[in-house]
């Protein structure tokens, strides 16, 4: 089945009070029209315009990389004459499919049901009945249970208000019904605008069907005109995720405090403790826990691992399984943390290899490292990774010992066993098994007078 798809794009969003476009609002991390768009390219045999009016520049430069036809419509005279602008778009067997761009949580499945309603003498339109149906278009249906016409509220009579079965927007047509309907539209309504729902009332005047589909969830079709409409579809996109999970065997803390704005996948037993923020492609494995206030970006972390609250993992990151993680850790690009190492409260590593069993428990800065197996870093650690113009890598061996408060000058490599003196700063490498000291000789000064308090004149 060809279809044709037509994301209307090009008003204003003047409630959201905002320099940015509106399709470009972010729920889950992603912009509004990226759900869309990603929803209608995984219909088969799908080919996409875009109508942009305001902030069409921007909207663009976003999502210029895709294949995508874009279509201007320089002044927003209604949804009617959105669609016929993209008409030269369209391909002459395709089924047109109409979205809008600021309605992000609509699902595929229900589109291919909506499609398959479509034939080349019927239009299909999506309905939904709402408790509270204002603002919106209302159904008008015959005796038969015919859907005849659409009436915007703005233009409807006391009795028609008090439908409950509202048009969601989303509509499909045969391509070369569309084309010839679309002339006949006119603006002599309440607000002078061509609408597309009056397609509605033309098909039924050229002899087709309109056939409706009922959408049974309204949330997928509930459109984003302002901040508090979209903080509601984000919570509840992120509640649905978290049901995801915890149906995978997931505990989460607080659903209402979870947010992943990219792909979470969990194994069983794992737990994610309050306001964690998961960002780009996060694999957690089973029997992982993640304390409160953790943001975590691309990052794949293995079977039995403990992340201490308020950690910041930005990846690409991988960490074995068994290790233990923070509190306010920062493992930056390039981190990789072997099984049963670990790594505590204010230590920040960039690319850097831990392996097995080491530890770098606190506040140390560990860049362009590598470390063998059970080593361990004392408190303070500075690896010296920049002499201002090139990254420098420092190489720790098996079972080596850095006592606190060293810098470690790199190029350097610290053998395997080697010792490292407290408060030295190595600047040589340190050969296996060797202690190196290097910091000033302690002197003790005997009969030392503290300075007395100045007599002030
Ligand atoms: C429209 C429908 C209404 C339906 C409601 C669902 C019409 C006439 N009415 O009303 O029946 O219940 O959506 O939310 O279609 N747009 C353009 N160019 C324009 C006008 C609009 O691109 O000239 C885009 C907007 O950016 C938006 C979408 O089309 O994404 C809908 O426009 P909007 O003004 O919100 O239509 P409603 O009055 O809400
Ligand atoms: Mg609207």
């Amino acid at each position: 089945m060809t279809v044709d798809v037509v994301i209307l794009a090009a008003g204003k969003g003047t409630r959201m009070k905002s320099a940015l476009p509106k399709v470009l609002h972010t729920l889950a991390g992603k912009p509004l029209l990226g759900h869309v768009l990603d929803t209608a390219q995984s219909l088969p045999d799908s080919a996409i315009s875009v109508v942009i009016g305001h902030g069409g520049e921007q909207i663009r430069e976003t999502y210029g990389q895709r294949p995508l036809h874009w279509v201007r419509q320089e002044q927003q005279l209604g949804t009617g004459h959105a669609v016929q602008q993209a008409l030269p778009q369209l391909r002459p067997e395709a089924r047109v499919l109409v979205l809008y761009g600021d309605v992000p949580l609509i699902k595929a499945a229900t589109l291919q049901a909506l499609l398959a309603l479509v034939d080349h003498r019927a239009m299909a339109l999506l309905t939904v009945n709402l408790a509270n149906p204002q603002g919106y278009g209302r159904i008008l249906r015959d005796r038969a249970g015919d859907v005849v016409a659409i009436v915007e509220e703005k233009d409807a009579r006391p009795e028609q208000l008090a439908i409950t079965e509202i048009n969601t927007g989303v509509m499909a047509f045969p391509a070369g019904k569309l084309a010839a309907w679309l002339p006949r539209l006119d603006s002599n309504n309440a607000q002078g605008e061509y609408y597309l729902t009056d397609l509605v009332a033309v098909a039924r005047a050229d002899g087709c069907e309109v056939r409706a589909l009922q959408g049974q969830d309204a949330v997928e079709t509930e459109g984003v005109n302002s901040r508090g409409q979209l903080h509601q579809l984000e919570r509840h996109y992120q509640r649905g995720l978290a049901a995801e999970l915890m149906a995978q065997g997931v505990t989460i803390a607080d659903a209402d405090r979870f947010d992943c704005r990219g792909r979470l996948t969990c194994g069983e037993d794992t737990f994610i403790d309050i306001n964690g923020v998961f960002t780009g492609e996060v694999v957690l494995g089973a029997g992982v826990s993640i304390g409160p206030n953790c943001v975590i970006g691309d990052a794949v972390i293995g079977d039995h691992v403990t992340i201490n609250a308020h950690t910041v993992i930005e990846g690409p990151v991988t960490i074995e399984s068994r290790v233990s993680v923070g509190p306010y850790a920062r493992l930056r690009p390039g981190t990789v943390l072997r099984s049963g190492s670990r790594i505590g409260n204010f230590v920040e590593t960039k690319k850097s290899d831990i392996g097995p069993g080491s530890k770098v428990n606190h506040l140390s800065y560990i860049g362009d490292t590598s470390i063998g197996a059970d080593a361990n870093v004392g408190a303070g650690t500075i690896t010296c990774n920049y002499d201002g113009v090139n990254k420098l890598k420092t190489r720790i061996g098996d079972g080596a010992f850095i006592g606190s408060n060293s810098s470690l000058v790199a190029p350097v490599t610290v053998g395997a066993m080697a010792t490292v003196a407290a408060g030295s700063t190595i600047t040589r490498d340190v050969p296996d098994q060797q202690l190196a000291v290097a910091r000033g000789r302690q002197k003790n000064i005997e009969a030392w007078q503290r300075p007395g308090k100045q007599q002030k004149d």
